[in-house]
């Protein structure tokens, strides 16, 4: 995607307060002056001259404008917040235990220096990229996220039909709340991956990625992080179930988020991409979809049975990274699982310049993604410097749909290219592949 940058942009910071300038010695024999200039002199304001200032406009209620207000992904965040009951609310922004990982994996973005270039041509910014072999409009693609339309009722939907719009890879979940036919059915020109979590009963595994391919998935994710569930406290704290039960606290909660309540009621019930209707707490359903038996042997048949592209996400260390790729993967997804399996974990952005290092003297092509406390375009810039080929957004995408729909997927990902545009050109970068390490430096090292 090209940005055109406008040259004529207008410098609007105002100038420094006369106080704060220290003053110049006066002339020697400068005569002091009592006469006070017209312009400074009081006057009663003339309507011609408040009309020009005057510009209230009627207040705008549509999902629209809320959605146009937010012009951060925290501001998402804050709209999403107020309109879904805590559970499900809970459920996505939080994470493991103490939740360490997930602060310190968002800190690890901001605790870096950008290194500009001066002088360069960046009336054009273009943000495309290659990523498995074809073009993505932008260098982020949706990550899988289970339990989707518990957040809002569109879910899978919207994530794959903004991605789609967008030009960018969406993933649906093993625990996706819309089955794989359903999602390519709604999004067929979309660029369409389908995360499993494997199990050791093949069985169960091979029906799933016979149904990928056929639904015209070119990319398998494999996530390898779960070999048991995290310890989600918010949720055990909500007493968090899906699909969420009618409790007083749900239904007192529904008296001010009747929106979520209204929608949630009159959709079709959640089903799963890959199970029948299920009614349980959210830790014995991820139980049951963990296999903590599961090894490289499992990767070498998932290779062997898995015709396209195979990408392995969770990986958290170099020799991990390593290891996958000599087992046939194509790519891996630097990952702790946005800070939702083990509490103190490595944190991708960290590992990524020793990931990019091993992978350059290896001689292997293998892609680098990462994940994990993307909050805006700045955070993508960062890391494709450091040597990402190409980042996925969890929250980031769905803070945007519980804060509206398909609208709010759309808003987050213009609010996600205008920041990486923007960055871009103050770098002195107009494409991608001109970003280098040289562009970050980190702080606290
Ligand atoms: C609500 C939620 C559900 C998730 N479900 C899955 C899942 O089913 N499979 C999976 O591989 N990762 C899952 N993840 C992890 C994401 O794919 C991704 O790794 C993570 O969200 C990245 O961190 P971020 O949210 O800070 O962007 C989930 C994350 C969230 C927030």
């Amino acid at each position: 995607m090209t940005h055109t940058i406008q040259p004529n942009n207008p410098e609007t910071t105002p100038a420094p307060d006369a106080t704060d300038i220290p003053a110049a010695p006066a002339p020697a024999q400068a005569p002091a002056s009592s006469a006070v200039p017209a312009a400074l002199k009081r006057r009663i304001p003339k309507y011609s001259d408040l009309a020009p200032l005057m510009q209230f406009k009627k207040p705008e209620f549509s999902k629209e404008a809320r959605l146009k207000r937010a012009s951060t992904i925290w501001e998402l965040r804050d709209i999403a917040k107020r309109r879904t009951p805590q559970a499900p609310f809970d459920y996505t922004d939080g994470a493991a235990e103490e939740e360490i990982t997930l602060g310190r994996a968002r800190q690890a973005f901001l605790d870096i220096e950008f290194r500009p270039g001066i002088l360069r041509n960046v009336s054009t910014i273009d943000l495309g990229t290659e990523i498995l072999g074809k073009p993505s409009r932008l260098p982020v693609g949706i990550a899988p996220t289970g339990f989707t339309r518990m957040m809002q009722s569109e879910g899978e939907y919207a994530g794959s039909q903004a991605a789609e719009a967008a030009g960018i890879p969406y993933t649906l979940s093993t625990m996706g709340t819309a089955s794989i036919e359903d999602v390519a059915a709604a999004a067929p020109n979309g660029r369409n991956w389908f995360q499993l979590y494997l199990w050791t009963d093949r069985d169960r595994s091979l029906e799933l990625i016979e149904r990928a391919a056929k639904a015209g998935n070119d990319t398998l994710m494999v996530t390898v992080d779960t070999a048991v569930a995290g310890a989600r406290l918010r949720d055990v704290r909500n007493g968090m179930t899906i699909p969420p039960a009618l409790t007083v606290k749900t239904v007192l909660d529904a008296s001010y988020r009747p929106a979520w309540w209204f929608n949630f009621l009159t959709h079709e019930p959640l089903t799963f991409a890959s199970l029948s209707r299920y009614t349980g707490t959210v830790a014995d359903l991820i139980n049951s979809m963990f296999d903590p038996t599961l090894t490289f042997e499992d990767l070498d048949w998932l290779r062997e049975t898995w015709k396209g592209k195979l990408v392995v996400k969770g990986i958290q260390t170099v020799e991990d990274a390593r290891r996958v790729v000599d087992h046939g993967a194509d790519g891996v997804v630097l990952s702790n699982h946005g800070g939702r399996q083990l509490d103190r974990a490595p944190i991708p952005f960290h590992l990524l310049p020793e990931v990019k290092q091993a992978f350059t003297a290896d001689n292997t092509d293998a892609a680098i993604m990462l994940d994990t406390g993307i909050m805006s375009g700045a955070d993508i810039v960062a890391a494709l410097a450091l040597g990402a080929d190409f980042t996925l957004i969890g929250r980031a995408y769905l803070y945007g749909l519980m804060a509206g729909g398909r609208a709010g997927v759309d808003r987050t990902l213009q609010i996600l290219e205008k920041d990486m545009a923007r960055t871009m050109a103050l770098l002195g970068v107009s494409n991608i592949s001109e970003l280098t390490p040289d562009h970050v430096r980190l702080l606290n090292k």
